[in-house]
Protein backbone atom coordinates (compact mmCIF):
# COMPACT_ATOMS: atom_id res chain seq x y z
CA UNK A 1 0.00 0.00 0.00
CA UNK A 2 1.40 3.36 -1.33
CA UNK A 3 0.25 5.44 2.23
CA UNK A 4 1.32 9.01 0.95
CA UNK A 5 -0.85 8.32 -2.19
CA UNK A 6 -3.62 6.73 -0.06
CA UNK A 7 -3.64 9.64 2.37
CA UNK A 8 -3.16 12.23 -0.47
CA UNK A 9 -5.96 11.18 -1.80
CA UNK A 10 -7.90 11.13 1.13
CA UNK A 11 -6.74 14.54 2.19
CA UNK A 12 -7.20 16.80 -1.13
CA UNK A 13 -10.82 15.26 -2.07
CA UNK A 14 -12.50 18.50 -2.32
CA UNK A 15 -16.00 19.87 -3.26
CA UNK A 16 -15.65 20.52 -6.28
CA UNK A 17 -18.08 23.04 -7.63
CA UNK A 18 -16.69 26.14 -9.72
CA UNK A 19 -13.71 23.85 -11.09
CA UNK A 20 -16.36 21.83 -12.77
CA UNK A 21 -15.61 21.39 -16.32
CA UNK A 22 -19.31 21.74 -17.73
CA UNK A 23 -17.96 21.54 -21.89
CA UNK A 24 -15.81 18.03 -21.47
CA UNK A 25 -17.94 15.07 -21.92
CA UNK A 26 -17.37 12.66 -19.11
CA UNK A 27 -17.28 9.12 -20.62
CA UNK A 28 -19.64 6.79 -19.23
CA UNK A 29 -17.07 3.63 -18.12
CA UNK A 30 -15.28 6.15 -16.18
CA UNK A 31 -18.30 6.81 -14.16
CA UNK A 32 -19.50 3.03 -14.46
CA UNK A 33 -15.78 1.89 -13.34
CA UNK A 34 -16.06 4.35 -10.04
CA UNK A 35 -19.41 3.02 -9.11
CA UNK A 36 -17.93 -0.88 -9.21
CA UNK A 37 -14.70 0.78 -7.13
CA UNK A 38 -17.51 2.31 -4.92
CA UNK A 39 -19.70 -1.04 -4.02
CA UNK A 40 -16.41 -2.40 -2.40
CA UNK A 41 -17.82 -0.78 0.56
CA UNK A 42 -19.27 -1.77 3.55
CA UNK A 43 -23.15 -2.38 4.05
CA UNK A 44 -24.92 -3.06 6.98
CA UNK A 45 -26.15 -7.02 6.79
CA UNK A 46 -24.40 -7.27 3.26
CA UNK A 47 -27.41 -5.48 2.20
CA UNK A 48 -26.44 -3.89 -0.92
CA UNK A 49 -29.34 -2.32 -1.55
CA UNK A 50 -27.24 0.80 -3.40
CA UNK A 51 -28.89 1.88 -6.60
CA UNK A 52 -26.80 4.95 -8.22
CA UNK A 53 -28.69 6.77 -10.83
CA UNK A 54 -26.46 8.01 -13.22
CA UNK A 55 -28.14 11.62 -15.01
CA UNK A 56 -26.81 12.61 -18.30
CA UNK A 57 -30.48 13.63 -20.20
CA UNK A 58 -30.35 17.32 -20.45
CA UNK A 59 -33.88 18.32 -19.65
CA UNK A 60 -33.78 15.85 -16.59
CA UNK A 61 -30.35 17.21 -14.66
CA UNK A 62 -32.39 20.86 -15.94
CA UNK A 63 -35.51 19.38 -13.90
CA UNK A 64 -33.30 18.48 -10.50
CA UNK A 65 -31.34 21.50 -10.83
CA UNK A 66 -34.46 23.49 -10.58
CA UNK A 67 -35.13 21.55 -7.30
CA UNK A 68 -32.02 22.17 -6.16
CA UNK A 69 -32.27 26.13 -6.74
CA UNK A 70 -35.53 25.77 -5.06
CA UNK A 71 -33.80 24.32 -1.90
CA UNK A 72 -30.82 26.47 -2.12
CA UNK A 73 -32.50 29.33 -2.21
CA UNK A 74 -34.82 28.29 1.10
CA UNK A 75 -31.47 27.80 2.57
CA UNK A 76 -29.86 31.35 1.57
CA UNK A 77 -32.50 33.38 2.57
CA UNK A 78 -32.41 31.16 6.11
CA UNK A 79 -35.35 29.46 5.97
CA UNK A 80 -33.96 26.16 6.50
CA UNK A 81 -32.81 25.15 10.10
CA UNK A 82 -29.03 26.20 9.98
CA UNK A 83 -26.35 25.47 12.05
CA UNK A 84 -25.58 27.95 15.28
CA UNK A 85 -23.34 31.01 15.43
CA UNK A 86 -19.32 30.31 15.65
CA UNK A 87 -16.93 32.18 16.65
CA UNK A 88 -14.95 34.58 14.37
CA UNK A 89 -11.58 33.00 15.02
CA UNK A 90 -13.37 29.37 14.39
CA UNK A 91 -11.88 27.82 11.34
CA UNK A 92 -15.18 26.89 10.11
CA UNK A 93 -16.37 30.88 10.13
CA UNK A 94 -13.35 31.82 7.96
CA UNK A 95 -14.13 28.93 5.37
CA UNK A 96 -18.04 29.76 5.60
CA UNK A 97 -17.92 32.95 2.85
CA UNK A 98 -15.70 30.87 0.64
CA UNK A 99 -18.29 28.15 0.69
CA UNK A 100 -21.30 29.85 0.52
CA UNK A 101 -19.81 31.85 -2.48
CA UNK A 102 -18.96 28.14 -4.10
CA UNK A 103 -22.33 26.78 -3.12
CA UNK A 104 -24.09 29.58 -4.76
CA UNK A 105 -22.35 29.14 -8.24
CA UNK A 106 -23.20 25.39 -7.96
CA UNK A 107 -26.96 26.15 -7.78
CA UNK A 108 -26.60 28.58 -10.44
CA UNK A 109 -24.53 26.04 -12.87
CA UNK A 110 -26.09 22.65 -11.96
CA UNK A 111 -28.26 21.96 -15.06
CA UNK A 112 -24.54 22.67 -17.31
CA UNK A 113 -22.87 20.15 -15.20
CA UNK A 114 -22.71 17.12 -17.50
CA UNK A 115 -23.54 14.02 -15.10
CA UNK A 116 -25.79 13.94 -11.96
CA UNK A 117 -25.25 10.99 -9.72
CA UNK A 118 -27.78 10.61 -6.86
CA UNK A 119 -27.58 7.72 -4.74
CA UNK A 120 -29.89 5.66 -3.22
CA UNK A 121 -30.48 3.41 -0.76
CA UNK A 122 -33.34 0.82 -0.81
CA UNK A 123 -35.79 1.54 2.55
CA UNK A 124 -37.52 4.25 4.48
CA UNK A 125 -36.37 5.17 8.02
CA UNK A 126 -38.22 8.39 8.92
CA UNK A 127 -40.49 7.08 10.97
CA UNK A 128 -37.59 4.25 12.20
CA UNK A 129 -35.22 4.45 15.11
CA UNK A 130 -31.64 5.51 15.63
CA UNK A 131 -30.25 2.18 14.34
CA UNK A 132 -32.31 1.77 11.07
CA UNK A 133 -31.63 5.20 10.48
CA UNK A 134 -27.68 4.28 10.99
CA UNK A 135 -27.81 1.03 9.00
CA UNK A 136 -29.47 2.35 6.23
CA UNK A 137 -27.73 5.80 6.05
CA UNK A 138 -24.33 3.66 7.27
CA UNK A 139 -25.40 1.03 4.07
CA UNK A 140 -25.05 4.02 1.27
CA UNK A 141 -22.55 7.04 2.50
CA UNK A 142 -19.78 4.94 2.44
CA UNK A 143 -20.04 4.01 -1.20
CA UNK A 144 -20.88 7.74 -1.99
CA UNK A 145 -17.33 8.75 -0.19
CA UNK A 146 -16.06 6.10 -1.92
CA UNK A 147 -17.55 7.06 -5.24
CA UNK A 148 -16.20 10.66 -4.73
CA UNK A 149 -12.70 9.15 -4.07
CA UNK A 150 -12.68 7.01 -7.31
CA UNK A 151 -13.88 9.86 -9.68
CA UNK A 152 -11.37 12.32 -8.11
CA UNK A 153 -8.53 9.69 -9.37
CA UNK A 154 -9.99 9.61 -12.57
CA UNK A 155 -9.34 13.33 -13.31
CA UNK A 156 -13.24 14.13 -12.30
CA UNK A 157 -14.53 16.17 -9.73
CA UNK A 158 -17.75 16.24 -7.60
CA UNK A 159 -19.56 17.94 -4.64
CA UNK A 160 -21.26 16.01 -1.96
CA UNK A 161 -24.57 17.33 -1.86
CA UNK A 162 -27.99 16.93 -0.14
CA UNK A 163 -30.42 19.72 -1.06
CA UNK A 164 -32.46 18.29 -3.62
CA UNK A 165 -33.73 16.03 -1.03
CA UNK A 166 -36.10 18.53 0.14
CA UNK A 167 -37.96 17.81 -3.06
CA UNK A 168 -36.73 14.13 -2.78
CA UNK A 169 -40.19 12.87 -3.70
CA UNK A 170 -40.58 15.33 -7.04
CA UNK A 171 -36.98 13.95 -8.22
CA UNK A 172 -38.38 10.40 -7.67
CA UNK A 173 -41.25 11.38 -10.00
CA UNK A 174 -38.92 12.64 -12.33
CA UNK A 175 -36.38 9.94 -12.34
CA UNK A 176 -38.71 7.05 -11.87
CA UNK A 177 -37.59 6.01 -8.03
CA UNK A 178 -39.91 3.79 -6.50
CA UNK A 179 -41.33 5.80 -3.11
CA UNK A 180 -39.60 2.79 -1.10
CA UNK A 181 -36.43 3.99 -2.03
CA UNK A 182 -34.25 6.55 0.12
CA UNK A 183 -32.19 9.50 -1.76
CA UNK A 184 -29.35 9.77 0.18
CA UNK A 185 -26.71 12.72 -1.93
CA UNK A 186 -26.51 14.09 -5.21
CA UNK A 187 -22.86 14.16 -6.72
CA UNK A 188 -22.54 16.86 -9.83
CA UNK A 189 -19.15 14.88 -11.59
CA UNK A 190 -17.53 16.76 -14.46
CA UNK A 191 -13.82 16.73 -15.12
CA UNK A 192 -12.52 18.98 -13.14
CA UNK A 193 -10.04 21.80 -14.52
CA UNK A 194 -6.90 23.76 -13.14
CA UNK A 195 -4.00 22.04 -10.71
CA UNK A 196 -4.57 19.56 -7.95
CA UNK A 197 -6.49 20.61 -4.68
CA UNK A 198 -4.55 21.05 -1.19
CA UNK A 199 -5.84 19.53 2.28
CA UNK A 200 -8.43 22.04 3.97
CA UNK A 201 -7.77 23.30 7.29
CA UNK A 202 -10.20 21.28 9.63
CA UNK A 203 -10.20 20.93 13.83
CA UNK A 204 -7.60 19.42 15.02
CA UNK A 205 -7.99 15.48 15.10
CA UNK A 206 -6.84 15.85 19.41
CA UNK A 207 -9.98 17.86 19.76
CA UNK A 208 -12.51 15.95 18.76
CA UNK A 209 -11.16 12.78 19.83
CA UNK A 210 -11.82 11.08 23.09
CA UNK A 211 -9.81 8.38 25.08
CA UNK A 212 -11.67 5.75 26.91
CA UNK A 213 -14.68 8.82 27.91
CA UNK A 214 -16.07 11.66 26.34
CA UNK A 215 -13.48 14.57 26.53
CA UNK A 216 -10.59 12.34 27.85
CA UNK A 217 -7.51 13.42 25.50
CA UNK A 218 -4.36 11.25 25.45
C1 LIG B 1 -24.08 15.45 4.38
C2 LIG B 1 -23.53 16.54 3.51
C3 LIG B 1 -24.41 17.38 2.84
C4 LIG B 1 -23.92 18.38 2.00
N1 LIG B 1 -24.81 19.13 1.27
C5 LIG B 1 -24.33 20.06 0.41
C6 LIG B 1 -25.21 20.74 -0.47
O1 LIG B 1 -26.42 20.48 -0.52
N2 LIG B 1 -24.69 21.65 -1.31
C7 LIG B 1 -23.33 21.93 -1.35
O2 LIG B 1 -22.92 22.78 -2.14
N3 LIG B 1 -22.47 21.28 -0.55
C8 LIG B 1 -22.93 20.35 0.32
N4 LIG B 1 -22.06 19.63 1.10
C9 LIG B 1 -20.60 19.88 0.97
C10 LIG B 1 -20.04 20.65 2.16
O3 LIG B 1 -20.50 21.96 2.08
C11 LIG B 1 -18.51 20.55 2.08
O4 LIG B 1 -18.12 19.24 2.36
C12 LIG B 1 -17.84 21.51 3.00
O5 LIG B 1 -18.04 22.78 2.51
C13 LIG B 1 -16.33 21.27 3.14
O6 LIG B 1 -15.71 21.39 1.90
P1 LIG B 1 -14.81 20.19 1.32
O7 LIG B 1 -15.72 19.02 1.10
O8 LIG B 1 -14.22 20.70 0.05
O9 LIG B 1 -13.75 19.92 2.34
C14 LIG B 1 -22.52 18.60 1.89
C15 LIG B 1 -21.63 17.73 2.56
C16 LIG B 1 -22.13 16.71 3.34
C17 LIG B 1 -21.17 15.76 4.01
Amino acid sequence: MDVALADRLLTTTRSVRKRLDHRRPVEPALVERSIEVALQAPTGSNSQGWHFVVVTDADKRAGLAALYRRAWELYASGKLPARAELPPDDPRAKQLPRIIDSASYLAEHLHEVPVHVIACIEGRVENAGPLAQASTYGSILPAVWSLMLALRARGLGSAWTTLHILFEQEAAALLGIPSTVTQAALLPVAHYTGADFKPAKRLPAREQTHWNAWGKRR
